[in-house]
């Protein structure tokens, strides 16, 4: 027993340095810029001159590739903690929840987006079923928030977790988008339940 634990614990430290080692060579400013290269490898969502918006971009990870893969793009990403500068990217620090955020965001932007991206995760208590339920509760509410700034055939990329309320969030998803698709990347913590969820073409009936 005791032996499975130690080789488990050696395993994730060996799978959290990999990335870890990589982001900081790399340059990027998280890991979790790994797992954005590799759903972008998969759906193909990044191209030249987009409009996109990045919600809970804090470091900036996702931001930094997202400006790396997208030419002449226009970048907004906005958090509850404020980001070090990033060249061409414009940041807002925001709640994504209140009312007058949509609004500003569609301001700043003067048209909808086309890719809304999102690896957002609730403050973690302990308690794992608990924090899965309020990521989820997010997931659906970045969901919500695509029906106001994302073009009808837009890219919504999220973070959730394959525990409680998934399958509410997924027939959530597959009721307001054309297509619904779920990868977890290599970069993601085997052992962790976070997954992504890929939705694209907003229903219009
Ligand atoms: C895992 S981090 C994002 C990492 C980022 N994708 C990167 O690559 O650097 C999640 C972020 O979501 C933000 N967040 C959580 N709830 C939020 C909310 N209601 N509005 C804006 N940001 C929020 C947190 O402040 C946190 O910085």
């Amino acid at each position: 027993m005791k032996k499975n634990k130690i080789s488990k614990d050696w395993i994730i430290k060996q799978h959290r340095d990999q990335y870890f080692k990589n982001s900081k060579s790399h340059g990027y400013r998280s890991r979790s810029a790994y797992k954005l290269i590799e759903l972008d490898n998969k759906f193909k969502f990044f191209k030249k001159n987009k409009i996109i918006v990045d919600l809970g971009c804090y470091p900036g990870g996702w931001s930094q590739v997202a400006k790396e893969n997208t030419d002449k793009s226009k970048i907004l990403s906005l958090d509850l903690k404020k980001m070090d500068k990033l060249q061409g990217v414009h940041f807002i620090c925001r709640d994504f929840q209140k009312d007058e955020t949509k609004k500003e965001v569609l301001k700043i932007l003067g048209e909808k987006a086309d890719v809304l991206m999102s690896d957002m995760a609730a403050n973690t208590t302990g308690n794992k079923s608990l924090d899965s339920i309020r990521t989820n509760a997010l997931t659906q509410q970045v969901i919500d928030f695509s029906r106001f700034v994302l073009k009808d055939d837009g890219v919504v990329i999220c973070k959730l977790f394959t525990g409680q309320d998934f399958l509410e969030v997924k027939d959530l998803a597959k009721k307001k988008f054309k297509k619904v698709d779920f990868f977890k990347p290599k970069s993601s913590k085997d052992f962790s339940k976070e997954t992504y969820i890929h939705c694209k073409g907003i229903k219009t009936l």
